[in-house]
């Protein structure tokens, strides 16, 4: 089983903050912006390392969803990525059963955007596509953020959801989902 450390962005050596962008571009084939990066920063990172490199990456940072009138404290998940020749050994499950602990312990909800190859991923894991329509507070009101209706996936906790209502994430600059 691969060794996960969980540790929190401020803990993080700047090799190591660099190793883990550079897993993500790669990961992503350039599609990793800098407000992607940063949307992956402070809150606790899973690592997994073979030596001295760094072959796992998978974040969980705080933001604030709005549904049924609560503004629930939610673990959102970012920077999933698993180096291309490490994929299909386990890696990926362990990182995320490690940031899943960390929403279980610390959140009232669990939310992520996944990427079209991913979703079944996260759904073979007990994450939910959420049904109902949602947006984003943003400095012009509240938008609607159709285009992201289908990569929405939850972790629902303690608080009952309507999967089929409305859920509202916060603003923040680059994607908002
Ligand atoms: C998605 C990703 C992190 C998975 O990592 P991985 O190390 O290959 O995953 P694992 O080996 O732990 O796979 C765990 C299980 O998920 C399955 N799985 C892995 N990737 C999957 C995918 N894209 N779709 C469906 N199932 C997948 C595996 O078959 C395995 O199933 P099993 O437990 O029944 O054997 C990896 O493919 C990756 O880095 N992709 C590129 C970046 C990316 O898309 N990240 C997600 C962005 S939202």
């Amino acid at each position: 089983m691969s060794e996960v450390q969980v540790v929190h962005t401020a803990e993080l050596p700047t090799t190591t903050l660099e190793a883990a962008r550079a897993l993500l571009d790669e990961a992503f084939d350039g599609d990793f912006s800098d407000e992607d990066w940063d949307h992956s920063l402070g809150g606790m990172h899973a690592l997994i390392w073979e030596g001295a490199e760094l072959i796992g990456h998978a974040s969980s940072i705080q933001r604030r969803m709005i549904h049924n009138g609560r503004a629930l404290r939610t673990g959102y998940v970012e920077g999933v990525a698993v180096r291309a020749d490490r994929r299909g050994r386990g890696h990926g499950a362990a990182l995320m059963g490690a940031v899943e602990r960390v929403v279980q312990g610390a959140y009232d909800l669990g939310a992520l955007s996944a990427a079209e190859a991913a979703a079944a991923f996260y759904a073979a894991r007990g994450w939910q596509s959420w049904q109902g329509p949602s947006f984003a507070l943003t400095p012009a009101g509240v938008l609607r953020t159709a285009e992201e209706d289908d990569s929405i996936f939850v972790l629902p906790l303690a608080i009952p959801l309507d999967l089929s209502g409305e859920l509202t994430c916060d603003w923040r600059d680059g994607d908002l989902w």
